[in-house]
């Protein structure tokens, strides 16, 4: 059976990472014997050049017949004053997000051992290995909510959710503790929102059906501090959509480089998988973007969405053999290191698979 993914490799550094991801792709598919049928499609700021429509239709039916969608990335400081449903962000990656139905973004985010003095954070508290997981609520909350409103004097968001929508998004981080070391840290304001308060509370009721996880939860804004003082604390962080959205970065920045993590959002069919950085458009088209995140992102697609977790792991591994065998992109060399490209990286890369 073949499977279709989408290929959408987006603004600024998107084009380069993903040209990375797929020559990765063609090596495991040889490797594993498999074969994946891609189809390339426009989001983003390229797709309004060319169409008006930052999510044009072709792109948004390609998506909806595939199996997987495959994303670079979005966006740039030219299509920053749009009218907002024009933007890439909201025109664009908000809006497939919504059509795929995407409820669940899961973020990894790692610190290699031998990549602790590119975190902002000491040795002190980086005392072991950092690997947590944000699973964030990616469908509702404030994000979508209705009301929503904008005059020249009054800009109004609802933050919602509904029990469904939390029982949904709260068994992913159930499940994925269970996968994991089985420690779970609910996130929410339960101290003054309402949706918050009814966040702790279906958490805590369905915490009956995972027994083995050991659940905790924060205010967000304790969380935040935490992140700092101590990220060992954490494995799995489930939260609502805004917060996840401000925790996720605050745990890849500890990581030191944005350019390493993965992320994958889950769809009831659909699943979408993008580096969890941005178009980068600073250094954009100048070869030297670090293509692991979207390497990575690929091997989750593997993972999740297929179950080639053959194929996932050697990626994996051959990726944990470049950066702990010193091979580094600009973004994460130490001084008397010499950067490699993003294509010396990805030979380095298919090297070792
Ligand atoms: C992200 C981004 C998006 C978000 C933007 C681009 C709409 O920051 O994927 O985290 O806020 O979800
Ligand atoms: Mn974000």
């Amino acid at each position: 059976m073949s499977y279709k993914i989408a290929v959408l490799p987006g603004d600024g550094i998107g084009p380069e990472v993903m040209k990375s991801a797929l020559d990765v792709l063609a090596v495991v598919e040889e490797k594993f014997s498999f074969k994946l049928e891609l189809e390339e499609g426009l989001i983003g700021g390229c797709a309004y050049d060319a169409t008006g429509d930052p999510l044009p239709e072709a792109t948004e039916k390609l998506c909806l017949g595939a199996d997987a969608v495959l994303l670079g990335s979005i966006g740039g400081p030219k299509w920053d004053n749009l009218p907002p449903e024009k933007t890439p962000e909201l025109g664009g990656l908000l809006a497939l997000r919504k059509k795929l139905k995407l409820y669940a973004n899961l973020r990894p985010a790692v610190i290699y051992e031998e990549l602790k003095a590119m975190s902002p954070l000491s040795e002190k508290v980086l005392r072991e290995k950092v690997d947590l997981l944000t699973v964030r609520e990616l469908a509702h909350g404030i994000y979508f909510g209705e009301p929503k409103e904008l005059t020249d004097d009054m800009g109004l968001d609802t933050m919602v959710y509904t029990k469904e929508q939390v029982v949904r998004i709260a068994r992913q981080g159930f499940e994925a503790a269970q996968r994991r070391s089985k420690k779970l840290c609910s996130v929410d304001k339960a101290n003054v929102l309402s949706s918050s308060k009814l966040w702790r509370k279906v958490v805590i009721e369905l915490a009956k059906d995972y027994p083995d996880v050991e659940l905790t939860h924060m205010y967000v804004d304790n969380a935040a501090m935490q992140l700092m003082l101590n990220p060992l604390q954490f494995d799995v962080i489930v939260t609502s959509n805004l917060f996840g959205d401000i925790l996720s970065d605050e745990s890849a920045a500890i990581c030191g480089s944005l350019g390493m993590l993965p992320s994958a959002s889950l769809g009831e069919k659909i699943s979408l998988f993008e580096p969890s950085g941005g178009s980068a458009p600073d250094i954009a088209g100048k070869g030297i973007a670090n293509p692991i995140a979207q390497i990575l992102s690929l091997a989750m697609m593997l993972e999740i969405s297929f179950e080639l977790n053959d194929a996932a792991a050697a990626i994996r591994r051959a990726v944990d053999a470049c950066v702990t065998g010193g091979i580094r992109t600009g973004d994460i060399i130490e001084p008397g290191m010499k950067a490699v490209s993003t294509d010396e990286m990805t030979k380095e890369i298919i090297s070792r698979i």
